[in-house]
């Protein structure tokens, strides 16, 4: 008997079902004997032993459904070792559930928090296979993650609908896209939407360069220019903040976001109409791109593969652009950010594109 665990956890992402269908397909194409235990939203469902016994029909029909028909929540890591409230030890509970239920592997979707949790649980002695889930792109060890390119197309799709209004009223607008700590999702949106001005947190901005960059535009005669502004967006002079200091700041800000403040900035030094658009969720919603359905399908193949293989401690990944595994050990902990230095970024440069640290 092969009897597999299986959850989603962290911020869901169009691909989640996509993936776990690849991940048993695989697995009942070549085990009769097969058992598999949903735990319900993610780590939460196994710490308190809350799960569903599945079937192969679960799976079935979810390749283009969004969500996660088991359903996600945010156990944030560096929690998991700590007693709360409720007096559970979390990584003693996780342990026994797993023993509990007699299970050969844990297989676990998640982002970067997930992937260390993920390890925990390996170090701590589980078999433990792990799928790279997340619309921001920045977990280490993998060239791509899944729900990355359905929320691109999603946060592209509003920047193109952005341009033809900003068209018509002659204004500046801002498109505020997800990834907190990150920009590889305002990158690639950024660049297939044609905006202006991209900020990522990678690449800290002064507003005079920002608003440098409008100004040319409206001296090259051009009635509109489009921002897109990570979420984690920071000036210049916020980056030379301590991170205490700087979470203070953002704690005080009058301004719900960042591209708010950006706007009144804007406004303020060059009179110009500046208006706000937030995708926000919708860049995480809806069912997944052929591009994703093709990598999760893939990517759940070779977890499939693993389990099969008793290979565990593993990350299904992609690595020079080939389907790869990386030692979950390798994942953990390390964020991939955009290297400011990259050949993207020279090229987005040489088209006249500002990122907002120097004059172009
Ligand atoms: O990590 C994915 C992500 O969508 C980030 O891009 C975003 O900043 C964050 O999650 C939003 O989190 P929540 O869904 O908890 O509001």
């Amino acid at each position: 008997m092969l009897r597999v665990g299986i959850l989603t956890s962290g911020g869901d992402c169009q691909a989640l079902n996509a993936t776990m269908r690849g991940v048993v397909k695989g697995l009942y194409q070549n085990r009769d004997d097969l058992e598999i235990y949903g735990f319900l939203e993610g780590y939460k469902g196994l710490i308190h032993g809350n799960y569903q016994k599945m079937e192969a029909k679960d799976f079935s029909g979810i390749l283009t459904k969004g969500g996660t028909i088991l359903g996600t929540s945010r156990q944030p890591f560096k929690l998991m070792r700590v007693i709360g409230e409720d007096g559970i030890d979390k990584v003693k509970a996780m342990k026994d559930t797993y023993k509990k239920l007699k299970l050969d592997c844990l297989v676990v979707l998640g982002g970067n928090g997930t992937q260390k949790t993920a390890n925990l649980l390996s170090e701590e002695g589980l078999n433990v296979v792990s799928l790279p889930k997340t619309i921001d792109n920045d977990i280490y060890g993998t060239e791509v993650t899944f729900g990355f390119q359905s929320a691109v197309d999603i946060a592209t799709s509003a920047i193109d609908c952005i341009h033809t209004t900003a068209d018509s009223h002659g204004r500046v607008f801002i498109v505020e896209v997800m990834g907190h700590k990150v920009g590889w999702l305002t990158l690639y949106a950024g660049i297939a939407g044609g905006a202006d001005v991209i900020l990522l947190p990678e690449i800290p901005y002064d507003i005079d360069n920002v608003i440098q960059a409008i100004e040319r535009r409206k001296n090259q005669g051009k009635r509109f220019t489009i921002l897109a502004v990570a979420e984690g967006a920071i000036s210049k002079e916020d980056a030379s903040l301590s991170k205490k200091a700087y979470k203070e700041k953002v704690k005080q800000r009058a301004y719900p976001t960042v591209s708010y403040e950006i706007a009144q900035q804007i406004l303020e030094k060059t009179g110009q109409e500046v208006r706000v658009t937030v995708p926000g969720h919708t860049q995480r919603g809806g069912g997944p791109c052929a591009y994703d359905r093709v990598l999760s399908t893939r990517l759940g193949a070779k977890a499939a593969e693993m389990i099969l293989n008793k290979e565990y401690g593993y990350m299904a990944s992609v690595v020079n652009g080939e389907i790869s595994k990386t030692k979950l050990s390798q994942v953990a902990g390390t964020l991939k950010m955009v290297d400011p230095e990259s050949e993207m970024i020279k090229e987005a440069r040489l088209l006249g594109i500002s990122f907002g640290d120097k004059k172009i």
